[in-house]
């Protein structure tokens, strides 16, 4: 009986295998969805950082080089890149025409809308309620309950990279809310 019934277990068992393989990938899939954003985060996918940070990338897509970018944008520019998660930040162009070592996160603070810099009035001014944030994100009107948060900006053979903003605030002299 014994010799009869191993037979019958192979395919029984190959069958199972199959199964298993199949409800592993099912699982793996969303797990490596869920994975996918840290992945990222931990391990830029652009070359040329050096584990710095990930590069910042332009409305198109692209990798945004400082050279590149000064070029278009003058002294006092706030333009969106695409920054840490795909939150859209703020680089910001001095007033003597250089890049800041800080991006600006435009999601605001108060329900998330996305902020936009208003030149006319030198602010980040919200439109869903009127939240308004100076020129470098620290809140100045709520109902926004705190200021926008920070990415560091650094140069890296000319490559504009983001990072983490885990230091004190100085815009507030607190310890950053977002990290
Ligand atoms: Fe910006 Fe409410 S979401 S003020």
């Amino acid at each position: 009986q014994a010799a009869a019934a191993a037979p019958e277990r192979v395919p029984d068992m190959g069958k199972r295998n199959l199964m298993n393989l199949l409800l592993a990938g099912a699982i793996s899939l969303p797990t490596a969805g869920l994975l996918g954003p840290y992945l990222y985060f931990l391990v830029p996918p652009s070359s040329g950082g050096a584990g710095l940070g990930v590069t910042a990338k332009d409305a198109l897509g692209n990798d945004i080089t400082s050279s590149g970018w000064l070029k278009t944008h003058p002294a006092g520019d706030r333009t969106l890149a695409q920054g840490l998660k795909g939150d859209p930040t703020y680089l910001v162009v001095e007033n003597d025409g250089t890049l800041a070592p800080y991006g600006v996160n435009a999601v605001c603070t108060h329900l998330g809308c996305v902020v936009p810099f208003n030149k006319a009035e030198n602010k980040f001014m919200c439109p869903c309620h009127g939240s308004q944030y100076n020129n470098q994100g620290k809140v100045v009107r709520g109902p926004a309950p705190l200021s926008l948060a920070l990415a560091h900006v650094d140069v890296v053979e000319d490559k504009v990279l983001f990072s983490p903003w885990k230091e004190t605030d100085f815009r507030t002299g607190e310890e950053p809310w977002w990290s």
